[in-house]
């Protein structure tokens, strides 16, 4: 891709943030700023704001950000250049069609052209489940208790029993034969000649969280294997990234999200009313789709199936959600196999039950641990509960560790204070299982290394905030600061452009956020812009700590220009040492913010 940057701005400065963004969200106008309920994570009171004077909005609560096209392909999950389409749409201006590189040109066009084949496939699929030929899929679905809204609202289907139906059709539609290899939808060898991927089966569509048609699932009907076929990864379909549902899912609003195993169990929930639950597409959970799920709630409860696999694929599952800020609780299905079955046999209501009575992802854990020590033996028991008190010792907050201790000791009958002090012998003796004790060193280090990061980044951030927000800062700061001097290599970019713009006389914040064409790099340049500092006492306490901000930031990049140094070269060795010179002396500095 590349739009000329001007033009880029044009669009930009032509659709003003507060106007966009009013066509979604309900903003509230305070001060000089514009708040409303963030759509980008699901939350009670307003923390998302829209700054008119920066053309920038952000949340304090789950760090979202950006410009104008930021929040279009954040929103409606696009890509830059649709952004960019819409908004120049918006603003009646013509864009330019050949400005994107050849390579560029191709992969663009090659999602877009996966995306309207799988568009046409999924027609094509609704559309057979209703003639004759899928009539046995269509008395499939009801056989398993879907109604015609449900196999509406997930636009379920049937691929036809030729096995090159859907070939067929997509030729008739105008697409080449490398075009529909490309889609993954047909497969073309010497051999065979060419054939549908998925045919004779019961289709469920994949949707994107914008619910564009990124794949499919087929499902044999009946006891055939393999039961499901995944059509494979394309341009579009990325399985790590997607969650089947989540474009439901996402506007339910329910503060969580149901995580299950299956298309059916997602399916079978909806129609029961439980419109927050996804699924992975066929594989375990990943990181990705982690991060993903946090954009919309902090919550998840595990749904699998209560077989040795779904608890296995639970308790793997638990920390992939913790680490990306996820809480995670388990819903028990026993005695039904999985949410579908447990629907089916039992209800609505006695799922909700359920849910209210999910498990803490912990003592889900300890559950599970149960079936391996015979807890009606002396030593069997004891051996659990030192395993027990030894998992305890994970909480290193006193205050969680108690409430912890207190669960295990009534759910499990262990006298609280025999409990404690096992814990505290346990710990005393510096006892952290093998290896979680090289996991903890490791992270430790980790840990340590990545606060003196994040603080430099931090130190960063807020420098660049005040530079775009105090008016004359920046010409009290120039002859001291360079954009060099931002060492994080997001920053620096960002600094070098505020720098440039500053020298002209007017900071610009929002160009610099569409000067970077991934969203997350948007995102990340925008939550630059939008270091809250919290609110400061005083004018005083203001200078202060701009003041210590400036002196932090230039310290670091002094103590990285020491440290990539040629040690032979004795010339930027006094060069150091003489800016460090000049570094003290500006710890006497006045600013002065009016
Ligand atoms: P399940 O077998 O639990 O699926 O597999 P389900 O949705 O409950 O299916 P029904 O109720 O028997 O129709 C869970 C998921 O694992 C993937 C699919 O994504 C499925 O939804 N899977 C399963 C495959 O990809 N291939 C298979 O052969 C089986
Ligand atoms: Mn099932």
């Amino acid at each position: 891709m590349r739009y000329s940057d001007d033009l880029v701005e044009e669009v930009r400065s032509r659709n003003d943030i507060v106007d966009v963004i009013s066509g979604y969200v309900k903003l509230t106008r305070r001060g000089s700023n514009y708040f409303g309920l963030c759509p980008f994570h699901s939350e009670k009171s307003p923390s998302f704001s829209v700054t008119p004077s920066k053309q920038m909005y952000y949340c304090f609560g789950c760090g979202a950000g950006g410009n104008v096209f930021t929040f279009l392909m954040e929103y409606e999950n696009c890509s830059f250049p649709e952004a960019l389409k819409t908004l120049a749409g918006r603003a009646g201006i013509s864009l330019p069609e050949q400005e994107y590189s050849e390579e560029e040109r191709r992969r663009a066009d090659a999602k877009s052209r996966i995306l309207e084949m799988n568009k046409l496939a999924a027609k094509y699929y609704y559309y057979l489940l209703r003639t004759s030929q899928g009539r046995t899929a269509y008395e499939y679905l009801k056989k398993r208790g879907l109604d015609d809204d449900t196999i509406k609202k997930f636009g379920l289907g049937y691929s036809s029993k030729y096995s090159d139906g859907l070939y067929r059709y997509l030729r008739k539609q105008g697409f080449s034969d490398g075009q529909l290899r490309e889609s993954g939808l047909v497969t073309m060898d010497e051999k065979h000649g060419v054939y549908d991927k998925l045919w004779n089966r019961v289709m469920f569509p994949i949707m994107d969280a914008g619910s564009r048609v990124i794949g499919f699932g087929g499902r044999v009907m009946g006891d055939g294997k393999p039961k499901y076929l995944n059509s494979p990864e394309t341009e579009a379909f990325d399985k790590s990234r997607n969650l089947y549902g989540l474009h439901l899912a996402r506007l339910s609003r329910k503060g969580h999200f149901i995580l299950c195993e299956g298309y059916m169990d997602v399916i079978a929930l909806h129609q029961a009313g439980f419109s927050e639950a996804v699924a992975s597409l066929g594989t375990a959970l990943t990181a990705r789709q982690a991060l993903l799920v946090k954009r919309y709630v902090s919550k998840v409860l595990l749904c699998y199936d209560s077989d040795e696999a779904g608890r296995k694929a639970a308790l793997r599952a638990i920390p992939i959600l913790k680490e990306a800020g996820i809480s995670a609780r388990v819903i028990d299905m026993r005695p039904w196999k999985d949410p579908d079955e447990f629907i089916k046999n039992e209800g609505a209501e006695a799922f909700q039950e359920r849910i209210d009575g999910a498990q803490n992802s912990f003592l889900y854990e300890l559950w599970t641990l149960e079936d391996s020590y015979d807890l009606a033996d002396p030593e069997g028991k004891t051996a659990f509960q030192n395993a027990c008190a030894m998992r305890l010792l994970q909480f290193e907050e006193e205050l969680e560790r108690e409430n912890y201790m207190q669960a295990v000791s009534e759910r499990y009958q262990i006298p609280y204070e025999s409990l404690k002090r096992r814990v505290q012998e346990l710990g005393n003796q510096g006892y952290v299982p093998k290896e979680a004790q090289e996991a903890g060193k490791k992270a430790e280090r980790e840990r340590t290394a990545r606060e003196r990061e994040d603080g430099m980044r931090n130190s960063q951030r807020l420098l660049l905030t005040w530079l775009v927000e105090i008016p004359g800062l920046y010409g009290q700061v120039r002859s001291y600061l360079s954009w060099k001097d931002f060492t994080e290599p997001m920053c620096r970019e960002c600094a070098r452009q505020l720098f440039e713009q500053l020298e002209e006389g007017q900071a610009n914040p929002a160009r610099i956020v569409s000067s970077f064409e991934s969203q997350e790099e948007q995102k990340e340049a925008a939550a630059l812009f939008n270091k809250s500092p919290g609110e400061l006492p005083s004018k005083e306490a203001l200078e202060k700590a701009v003041l210590e901000t400036l002196l932090k930031v230039l310290g670091s990049s002094l103590d990285l220009r020491a440290k990539e140094a040629d040690t032979s070269d004795i010339g930027a060795f006094q060069e150091i040492i003489r800016a460090r010179q000049e570094l003290q002396k500006l710890e006497k500095l006045h600013i002065s913010i009016d």
